[in-house]
């Protein structure tokens, strides 16, 4: 075993990444961060309102006279469009960035809850129905884009109304008139909800980062969205085929391609593109026909294209500052993807789970509820499969492993080829090597270390749902062990199995053994349930140890890539900035030295120069930053690898500061185990409760299907509204904070 575990270099000096610099808070004077909030809040609030409002005559006349003003300046109608609706998501992610480097601090473990409070994240309002489990905020969210879209347009309805008799319509024209225009208006509004459509889909944005909502969670925002846009969009579409019907010039106004105003065609494309990404999106589709929705998804540069085509450069740049955020991910991710990593050691579990341990910088940040995507080439070039991370920064400067259930065609694959090195290495001694071409993109997740805010947390897994909580629980058992800051003293995991094989898992929690220093500080206990099968098996389910076959893989030195907008604040600011800097100057310049000496007027032609600009600020100063950032990073490799070597010659094997003390217990054998039954969270919620003290904060995370998620999420609930409503004087007056970590995207 000790062999076994030889090339997971464990840490030496106990550095945890992940909270490098967090001391920092008090570098800097608290007003700082006052203003800094203050300049965030201002910047949104006032953007957000504008949009809001934007539909209202007092809005409208403001902004008429604002273009009015700057039309005739190097700004432009575009630019000055530009600067009220995308320049303010620009404006607060430079904020942001500031934000984030100098105030790690509110980031990481220290960011205790103030009181015991309900709080509108994790307090769970709706948790059955479309939406699925929705905290308070998410509601609020709701219900405001729900209210922004019914009074916009019914404003817009009536003011049409109105327009007829104003504009003196003829009678026969009425009808078509009145589509065309609520046509129009519907576009219009769908444009807003599209400048929030890609926001959530930026993996690595600053954005998401300062909110704290790992991307994982945030795409179920962008399927809502995405839900709304396109019913806007296809309704918009709708009002005018019916209109042209009427008029009876149907073909020949969708194949127009107008050169002054908005072209019809390119606008066709975009929604057919948009529609085909719609439907194969539908849950059914995409669980069934996951590559189908994946592959037809990549439709949306032809649908943002298009669109940029169909409105032209002044209309689109309404939403051009989320999809040019966009832009910058996918740049990023385009290339960290591009990297080899090593895979230091494989085990294919007797569970039917494989388990990966790829080599990684001592520089990446990462966190227990981290996950990253992989691509094995030898599978396939095109697929990406996501999974969360089931080691903690602390269990190694220069790796990060992963466990990964066998599930469909790709993770068979993946098994197949391991046991096959595996049967190959048994066979022949002499050559212990097979070949698989990792890739890997990442890490994602939270900024924050959800599970070091609470001192009562409950984990509640379902199957391979316990893969992120097998790194959460390596995490506090180590940060104890070091004496590093780590809230949780009280830690209940109920686990849910079909099958007992299953609970072998436990043991690849890497701080196995829990010494009697750490067992003083933290309660920890460990309740499975395996709910297809009624008796123990012989083995009790422990039987069959891992086979983890390190150094089984060619490997060439190559390690994961921190070039991820998560991995380094200062690069990721300076790539931000020259990119954006790049897509304004090359926007100034086409239209000083092309635009106007040439006399460009045709809408759609300015839509796609404002397009490649995006892309030319993008590619070309970004990815000269991305290319030093790259230099710079390998430098730092270098440095790392004499570091890894070092460490691993002055102590070859992974030892914990305890390893002298006699261990009082070991993770598994903290378990115990019930058979032929899923858990009663009424009374498993109620015990921890009374043991954690009435007026406690219980931090509740759940990882598993959805059903167990909606469990968990009503428990919480009905817990949360008997506290508040003070119904059961005999009501524990604890606080359960839900939150969920989704294995669906
Ligand atoms: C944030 C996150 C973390 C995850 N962590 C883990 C983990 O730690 N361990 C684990 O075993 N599984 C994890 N998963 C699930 C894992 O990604 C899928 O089980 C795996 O991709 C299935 O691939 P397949 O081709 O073998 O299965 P298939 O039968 O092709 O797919 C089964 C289901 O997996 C999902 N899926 C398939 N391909 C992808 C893809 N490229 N991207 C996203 N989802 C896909 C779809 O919902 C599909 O219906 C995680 C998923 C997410 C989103
Ligand atoms: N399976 C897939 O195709 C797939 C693909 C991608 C991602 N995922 C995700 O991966 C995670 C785990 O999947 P998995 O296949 O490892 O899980 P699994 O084997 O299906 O196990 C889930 C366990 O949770 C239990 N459970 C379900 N609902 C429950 C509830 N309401 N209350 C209590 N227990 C409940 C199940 O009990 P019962 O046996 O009684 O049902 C079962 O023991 C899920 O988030 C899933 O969405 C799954």
């Amino acid at each position: 075993m000790a062999q076994e575990r030889e090339p997971l270099l464990r840490q030496q000096n106990g550095a945890n990444v992940a909270a490098k610099g967090s001391s920092s808070g008090g570098a800097l004077p608290s007003l700082a961060r006052t203003v800094l909030k203050f300049l965030m809040w201002a910047v949104f609030l006032t953007w957000a309102a504008g949009i809001f409002l934007f539909p209202t005559k007092p809005a409208q006349a403001v902004f008429r006279n604002l273009i009015g003003l700057v039309r005739d300046s190097p700004l432009g109608i575009t630019g000055s469009i530009f600067l009220a609706f995308s320049a303010p998501i620009l404006i607060i992610s430079v904020l942001a960035y500031v934000y984030i480097s100098f105030f790690p601090t509110d980031h990481v473990e220290n960011k205790k809850l103030r009181s015991l409070s309900f709080r509108l994240w994790t307090f769970p309002v709706l948790v059955d129905g479309p939406f699925g489990v929705v905290s308070a905020v998410e509601f609020i969210g709701i219900v405001l884009f729900i209210v922004y879209v019914v009074y916009s347009m019914t404003y817009y309805a009536v003011e049409t109304v109105s327009l007829v008799s104003e504009i003196h319509v003829p009678e026969s024209f009425e009808s078509e008139f009145i589509l065309e225009v609520i046509g129009l208006r519907l576009g219009s509004v769908g444009l807003f909800c599209m400048l929030f459509l890609f926001l959530p889909v930026a993996r690595g944005s600053v954005l998401l980062r300062l909110i704290d909502i790992p991307f994982e969670h945030a795409t179920r925002y962008h399927v809502w969205l995405g839900h709304l846009t396109m019913a806007l969009f296809t309704l918009h579409g709708l009002f005018y085929v019916i209109a042209w019907s009427m008029e009876g010039c149907l073909i020949e106004k969708m194949v127009e391609w107008k050169k002054i105003g908005v072209a019809n065609l390119p606008g066709v494309i975009s929604l057919v593109a948009g529609l085909l990404m719609w439907v194969t999106s539908l849950h059914p589709v995409r669980k069934r026909f996951f590559e189908l929705f994946f592959y037809t998804h990549q439709l949306y540069v032809v649908f943002v294209v298009f669109l940029a085509l169909h409105v032209g450069d002044f209309v689109f740049s309404i939403s051009a500052g989320a999809v040019f955020l966009f832009m910058l991910d996918r740049f990023l991710r385009f290339w960290q993807s591009r990297a080899k990593v090593d895979i230091i050691a494989a085990a294919c579990r007797p569970c039917g789970t494989v388990e990966l341990v790829f080599s990684k910088p001592a520089s990446l940040r990462y966190n227990a509820l981290s996950f990253i995507f992989i691509q094995v080439r030898e599978l396939s070039f095109l697929q990406w499969h996501p999974f969360s991370v089931s080691s903690s920064p602390m269990d190694g400067r220069y790796h990060m492993s992963v466990l990964i259930k066998v599930l469909g065609t790709w993770t068979e694959k993946l098994r197949s080829i391991i046991t096959d090195v595996q049967e190959q290495n048994r066979g022949d001694s002499e050559s212990q090597s097979g070949r698989i071409t990792a890739c890997v993109e990442g890490p994602y997740g939270h900024e924050s270390p959800y599970h070091l805010m609470y001192e009562n947390l409950i984990l509640v897994a379902g199957g391979i749902g316990i893969s992120p909580f097998l790194a959460i629980l390596s995490d506090i058992i180590h940060r104890i062990d070091e004496g590093k800051p780590c809230m949780p003293k009280n830690v209940l995991v109920l686990w849910s199995v079909k099958q007992s094989k299953e609970l072998s898992l436990l043991s690849a929690v890497d701080a196995q053994t829990i010494s009697s220093s750490v067992s003083d500080k933290l309660r920890l206990d460990i309740q499975a349930f395996v709910t297809r099968e009624s008796v123990p098996p012989l083995e009790d389910g422990i039987a069959g140890d891992d086979q983890k076959v390190p150094g089984m893989f060619v490997k060439n030195g190559t390690t994961m890539s921190g070039l991820v907008g998560t991995g380094d604040n200062f690069w990721a600011a300076m790539y931000f900035v020259a990119s954006t800097l790049g897509f304004l100057l090359a926007y100034a310049l086409v239209q000083a030295y092309y635009v106007k000496p040439y006399n460009v007027v045709a809408w759609w032609y300015l839509g796609l120069l404002f397009v490649l600009c995006m892309v030319a600020g993008v590619a070309l100063p970004g990815g000269l930053v991305v290319l030093l950032w790259h230099l710079s990073e390998k430098r730092r490799l270098e440095d790392d690898r004499w570091d890894a070597a070092a460490a691993s010659q002055s102590s070859p094997r992974a030892t914990t500061s305890d390893d002298d003390a006699a261990p009082s217990a070991t993770v598994a054998g903290l378990r115990t185990t019930r058979y032929g039954c899923r858990p009663n969270f009424e009374a498993e919620f109620a015990a921890f409760a009374e043991r954690a003290g009435d007026a406690a904060d219980v931090g509740v995370l759940v990882c598993g299907p959805q059903g167990l998620q909606t469990s968990v999420a009503r428990e919480c609930r009905a817990r949360n509204l008997r506290r508040g409503a003070r119904m059961a004087k005999s009501a524990s007056r604890a606080v359960f904070h839900f939150n969920s970590h989704s294995f669906d995207l």
